[in-house]
């Protein structure tokens, strides 16, 4: 069958095709969790014996969850509070906590794509001179003194911030289709020759191998520690972008007849396939810097912005063409954030469109405005790094895995929508859900959830994250985390526009109005 057979023809202000569907899935999924974050987790979690932990927890785990949400999305056929309302009147609440932390995500990582583009320029004479940790901190983002948000501008990381969000929005004002297929359909081919090429070059720079053998080789004993399988568990949920509503959104835009867990599985695996992709690049990367400086791996690894914006740094200035894997690694950091940044804040546009009826180019300002005014102002400023930083640890952490546990305990065990959650996919997919995915959807998985989430606030509780100071994990951490569900329970007592239908669309939507990009509801 044809992707463009897929949909009927009255949904053509959804996707259009499959093909647009799941490549703006993968967009969403491949970020920045796949180039700075996997290779060093998987290098600390045992190497090569990394595989084992992660391919549990990417099968039954993270694909399980990948399915609950298309499902979600599809069968009720609306945004995270929308899809839940239908299901019961106080699920909403779910939806809205999970629109609250999209927002939070979108607040703060629009600021990393605004400093890889600076980087990406940066490349070219290598700007960062010979100390790359001194100039990040120092002449680039003129990190305050003390840790805590400030109000002096950083024009340097303001204005790219504002050519981001211009990006974004305009290409989530140009619609599903329009703006967030297209896009993920030219950029996801362009980010897989970028970093292809990036992988080549790294591979032929000297030490490579030292590089890879040390991201490979396998350290069984790392299996017996329970933190490394915590660790496998929080990349993977992470790195499918699962339980951020997001999934639901994308899914609710797709035609009746799709095959959902067949593309499920595409974009899952497509988003692991990068993941070891990413690692042999890094590690190739790393290595050379090792047998450049006469130290083992292990004492150059870094993540996150240690990584890009410190290690990689220092590599480029003794690497044979810093240049082009300069531009190659920044630039797809850039499209990589892009495409994930896009599916963030799609979450919160949708919510508010189905629940006041505005338009799509209306629904885009009224969030968009207002998060980009409160991003450009928190991280465009002297103070912005460690107002990042806290707000990337609480979030990522408690408050999704909160939500996420919550939704599937209750989905599963009170209102009992497994069946027929399954039953529904099961009518046009090609992978059937039997009852091991309701057994690890209901049991297995909020388990996991919640032991990683007791573990997480053990570690918070004991010292202060980074040992910031308490004002500032006050108010960008805990208080961001324990202020979301109290504000998602206003947001879900707020009246729906009128004429919204609040019903069960029911498994064949024979006779419910289709979800299109114009007028969702009708
Ligand atoms: N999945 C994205 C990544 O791998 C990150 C992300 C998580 C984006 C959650 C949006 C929401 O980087």
């Amino acid at each position: 069958m044809s992707s463009d057979e897929l949909t009927g023809a009255s949904e053509k202000k959804g996707f259009s095709t499959r093909k647009a569907f799941i490549f703006a899935a993968i967009g969403s999924a491949v970020g920045l969790g796949n180039i700075w974050r996997f290779p060093y987790v998987a290098y600390e979690g045992g190497g090569g014996a990394f595989v084992i932990p992660y391919l549990v927890a990417l099968l039954f785990a993270g694909i399980p969850l990948l399915f609950l949400d298309y499902a979600m999305g599809h069968r009720y056929r609306g945004s995270a509070p929308l899809a839940f309302r239908r299901v019961s009147r106080y699920g909403e609440w779910f939806g809205w906590w999970q629109v609250l932390i999209t927002v939070v995500i979108g607040i703060y990582y629009p600021a990393i794509i605004a400093w890889a583009i600076r980087y990406t320029g940066f490349s070219i004479d290598k700007a960062w001179g010979d100390d790359p940790e001194k100039f990040l901190f120092g002449s680039f983002l003129q990190a305050a003194k003390t840790p805590g948000p400030t109000f002096d501008v950083v024009p340097g990381v303001l204005v790219p911030m504002i050519i981001v969000w211009t990006i974004t929005l305009g290409v989530l004002a140009m619609g599903v289709q329009g703006g967030i297929g297209r896009t993920a359909v030219i950029f996801i081919p362009v980010l897989v020759i970028a970093f292809g090429a990036l992988v080549v070059v790294a591979l032929t720079l000297p030490g490579a191998t030292t590089g890879l053998n040390a991201l490979f080789t396998p350290e069984w004993g790392a299996l017996g520690d329970p933190s490394v399988w915590v660790s496998a568990f929080g990349q993977i949920f992470f790195s499918l972008s699962v339980g951020f509503g997001i999934m639901i959104t994308y899914a609710s835009y797709v035609g009746r007849k799709t095959d959902l867990t067949g593309s499920g599985s595409v974009v899952a695996f497509s988003n692991s396939g990068f993941e070891l992709f990413a690692g042999i690049g890094v590690f190739a990367v790393l290595g050379f810097l090792a047998t450049n400086t006469g130290q083992p791996v292990g004492e150059v690894v870094a993540d996150g912005i240690g990584l890009a914006f410190v290690a990689f740094p220092a590599i480029l200035n003794e690497a044979p063409a810093g240049v082009l894997l300069g531009l190659l690694f920044f630039g797809s950091l850039v499209v990589a954030g892009l495409t994930s940044l896009i599916s963030v804040v799609e979450v919160g546009i949708s919510a508010i469109r189905d629940k006041t009826g505005v338009g799509r180019v209306a629904g885009t300002m009224i969030l968009g405005l207002p998060m980009a005014v409160v991003s450009c102002v928190l991280l465009g400023t002297t103070g912005g790094v460690f107002v990042l930083d806290t707000m990337d640890n609480f979030i990522n952490s408690f408050g999704i895995l909160f939500v996420a546990a919550l939704s599937m305990l209750a989905l599963a065990w009170v209102w009992k929508r497994l069946p027929g959650l399954a039953e529904h996919v099961n009518a046009h997919s090609s992978i059937k859900l039997l009852g091991w995915w309701r057994w690890l959807v209901a049991l297995v998985v909020p388990a996991v959830l919640l032991v990683m989430l007791v573990l997480e606030l053990r570690k918070n509780l004991a010292e202060p994250y980074e040992g910031y100071p308490a004002e500032l994990l006050g108010v960008f951490g805990w208080g961001i985390v324990i202020a979301i569900p109290f504000l998602a329970m206003l947001l879900s007592l707020l009246p729906w526009q009128r004429g919204v239908d609040l019903e069960d669309p029911g498994s064949d939507q024979l006779d419910h109005a289709d979800r299109t990009d114009e007028g969702s509801l009708r």
